[in-house]
């Protein structure tokens, strides 16, 4: 390791920052109509991105100085970064060697499925909400549902295992899908996580009252006979439980999560921090500040300064998001531009 010792991101509420997600790219192929408009968005101009050794040398500071152990990447749609794959390699040669780890809506892990095992990815999410061809057309506004199906199984066949599926479940949409989703999955040896809708769409256009809450999501998953699971959740954020009867690739009782970000958050055992495609540090998915590192690593501050205005930022950490407090302001960024 380089210079000194590690001063982890700590918070003045306990909570040690270990978990980083990296948003490599604002863009998407998708037009999911929950997160942006049918005409996209403004994406970033190029010179305000990082650049890829941007991007790995504060990946590499928050590893070496600042305790860094899970490294996610993330969007819009990391697929579509150009030097990812590069990125990736360089992320997995640091020591000590963070778990790596990305979110993707599927579309051309087919063909980046095996490189990315290659270059030394861990594991993968991938972003699924409907198996019914003109659904998936409606809520993305593409017909790539195929495509997501064959990067799910270039994932499997590659060796990112467990492959997880990411669900939001929307009212008069998709909220009827819940057991077949769930009984894809458990027929593929994959795991699935539904997802509470939070309010970082692009269109300000999340209803509390509309939104599929864990309780309904759990509700609709009464076939399954569901049991608690016995393995502890950490601070992950999504409650599992065993789906009896049924085992996953490994060979392990199959699980189906739940992530109740707005009716049961985890805010309290937070462990993450975030970076933007723009190299801002925000300390929260709902923080309405953010910290410029690119600023900084353009005008060719060291390593330790740029350590110390990440642990800065996190400090101002809030306890909550606060979603259900009248005062709850949805951040100016959209979610594609901050990372899931
Ligand atoms: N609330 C919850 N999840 C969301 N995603 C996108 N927008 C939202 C939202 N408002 C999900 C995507 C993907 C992951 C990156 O985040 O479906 O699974
Ligand atoms: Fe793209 Fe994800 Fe937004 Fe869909 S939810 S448009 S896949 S960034």
């Amino acid at each position: 390791m380089r210079g000194g010792a590690v001063i982890p991101l700590a918070d003045r509420f306990g909570r040690v920052a270990t978990d980083l997600r990296v948003s490599l790219t604002d863009r998407c192929n998708l037009r999911c109509t929950y997160c942006m408009p049918e005409e996209g968005l403004a994406w970033l101009p190029r010179e305000q991105q990082l650049t890829d050794d941007e991007v790995i040398r504060l990946i590499r500071v928050s590893v070496e100085r600042l305790g860094i152990r899970e490294v996610r990447f993330t969007g819009g749609e990391p697929l579509l970064r150009r030097g990812l794959v590069g990125i990736i390699e360089a992320a997995a040669r640091l020591a000590p060697r963070p778990t790596l780890m990305l979110t993707t809506n599927g579309i051309g892990l087919e063909r980046l499925a095996a490189p990315l095992r290659d270059a030394g990815l861990d594991r993968i999410n991938v972003s699924l909400d409907t198996l019914d061809p003109e659904r998936f057309q409606a809520l993305t506004r593409r017909d790539r549902l195929a495509d997501v199906l064959r990067g799910l199984s270039a994932a499997a066949a590659a060796g990112l295992t467990p492959v997880k599926i990411n669900t939001v479940l929307m009212r008069g949409i998709n909220d009827d899908e819940a057991p077949a989703l769930l009984r894809f999955a458990l027929d593929h040896g994959y795991q699935l996580r539904f997802i509470e809708q939070m309010p970082l769409d692009a269109q300000h256009q999340w209803d509390r009252h509309t939104m599929v809450t864990a309780e309904e999501i759990l509700a609709g998953l009464a076939p399954f006979d569901l049991q608690p699971d016995p393995v502890s959740r950490g601070t992950a954020p999504a409650e599992t439980w065993l789906v009896p009867g049924h085992v996953d690739a490994a060979g392990e009782p199959a699980r189906v999560g739940v992530i109740g970000s707005v009716t049961r958050p985890f805010c309290g055992d937070c462990d993450r921090t975030r970076l933007t495609a723009d190299g801002q540090v925000r300390n929260c998915l709902f923080a309405t500040e953010e910290s410029d590192l690119r600023k900084l690593l353009r005008e060719d501050a060291g390593d330790d300064e740029v350590a110390e205005a990440w642990r800065v930022a996190m400090s101002g950490k809030r306890a909550g998001h606060g979603i259900d407090d009248p005062t709850f302001l949805q951040p100016a960024r959209p979610m594609s531009a901050i990372g899931g």
